[in-house]
């Protein structure tokens, strides 16, 4: 028997309705092949920021990196500011544990349209960075509370941190079409993006020299997606670039409810961690009506990392199954209860 320990922080709003789902999914996946997973589940949030004045506690990045990954459900609350929320748990695990790579496959399903011209078959994945970029702490205010107040924020891109995320993309354009779009934004922001052009460039010649770079100006790209996303395979972003993208992507293909996230730390230095992309939902939470696939691909995403590629695709052959034969969330225009698609799922693996 295996055993692999797993931090579960189910979170805010939706997380813990769609978390126990995933949960039984993942067990019920693993059992046949002698692995067992021993959920650590965490109530850190917005209740416990209610309660301790912080969303964890301050030896948490310590217990979990006792444990082999750790899977989110959301967090985010209407009570408690987003930068709180946002800065208090999320962005603290992916920089602590160096979770440099974002990874969002985006695939169209059979029995979901999507809002995209065609309805056409989609299958990419985006490859953001989740560290540095546009997202940096540096910046400030001044002048504040006068009429000449002022806000600015820099944006932060290292050598070392374009290498990494792009040689990690181009490893995933090896294994799939051999096709690689970097997206930039060089005639507008014209110190960090052509930096990051060059050594996204650079990587390519001496790792991927066989496969087609291209690189897009981000509005442009954005276009192309709406137009024509069955041109893009593997996508390389900057964090802001690759959040809005993968969204926008997600959104297209049907319901954000879907769609998957890991947070990954490629040379397992630290626990990487699994989500979807979606948040608290606090519209529709404590319903029951919340779609729980994303959470479940965020599941399978951790099976994979975790070194079981063949019962993540069980996995996912069993949402995918579920999602055609219209057993889906009110999201999805269906009216399955999420406990209702989380027992389809199981029956489909079984
Ligand atoms: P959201 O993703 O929570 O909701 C956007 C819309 O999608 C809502 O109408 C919601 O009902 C729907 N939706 C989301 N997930 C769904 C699911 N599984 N099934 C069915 N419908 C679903 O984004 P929103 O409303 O912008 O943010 C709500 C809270 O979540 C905020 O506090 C925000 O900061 C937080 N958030 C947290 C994230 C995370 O934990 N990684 C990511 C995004 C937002
Ligand atoms: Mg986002």
């Amino acid at each position: 028997m295996r055993t692999h320990a797993v931090s579960v922080l189910a979170g805010d709003g939706i997380g813990p309705e769609v978390m126990p789902e995933a949960l039984a999914v993942l067990d019920d996946a693993v059992a046949p092949h002698g692995i067992r997973f021993e959920w650590h589940e965490q109530p850190w949030g917005s209740e416990y920021y209610r309660r301790h004045g912080r969303m964890m506690p301050t030896d948490a990045i310590e217990t979990m990196a006792a444990t082999d990954a750790v899977f989110l459900g959301a967090v985010g609350h209407p009570s408690v500011s987003d930068v709180e929320t946002l800065w208090g748990m999320l962005i603290p695990i992916r920089r602590e544990f160096d979770q440099y790579v974002n990874l969002r496959p985006v695939r169209s399903f059979a029995g979901i349209s999507s809002s995209l011209a065609g309805d056409p078959e989609i299958d990419l994945v985006i490859v953001r960075e989740n560290v540095e970029g546009e997202y940096s702490e540096v910046g400030g205010r001044a002048y504040r509370g006068t009429p000449h107040e002022a806000a600015y924020q820099q944006a932060l891109f290292t050598r070392f941190g374009v290498q990494r995320i792009a040689r990690y993309a181009v490893d995933r354009a090896r294994e799939r079409s051999g096709r690689l779009v970097s997206a930039t934004k060089s005639n507008g922001i014209i110190h960090t993006m052509p930096f990051w052009d060059e050594i996204v460039a650079e990587v390519v010649a001496r790792d991927g020299a066989e496969l087609e770079l291209e690189s897009v100006l981000i509005d442009a790209l954005a276009a192309r997606m709406v137009r024509a996303p069955r041109s893009l395979d593997v996508i390389v972003a900057s964090n802001l670039f690759g959040d809005i993208l993968s969204d926008l992507a997600a959104g297209a293909v049907g319901s954000i409810g879907i769609a998957p996230s890991a947070n990954l730390n490629p040379e397992r230095a630290f626990p990487s961690m699994f989500e979807p992309v979606h948040g608290s939902a606090p519209d529709i939470a404590g319903r029951g009506i919340a779609n729980p696939i994303g959470q479940i691909w965020a599941g399978a995403m951790m099976l994979d990392h975790l070194g079981y590629p063949q019962i993540a695709a069980q996995v996912e052959a069993a949402f995918t199954a579920v999602i055609g034969a219209g057993v889906v969330t009110p999201d999805l225009g269906g009216s399955a209860s999420t406990a209702e698609v989380g027992a389809a799922v199981r029956a489909a693996l079984a």
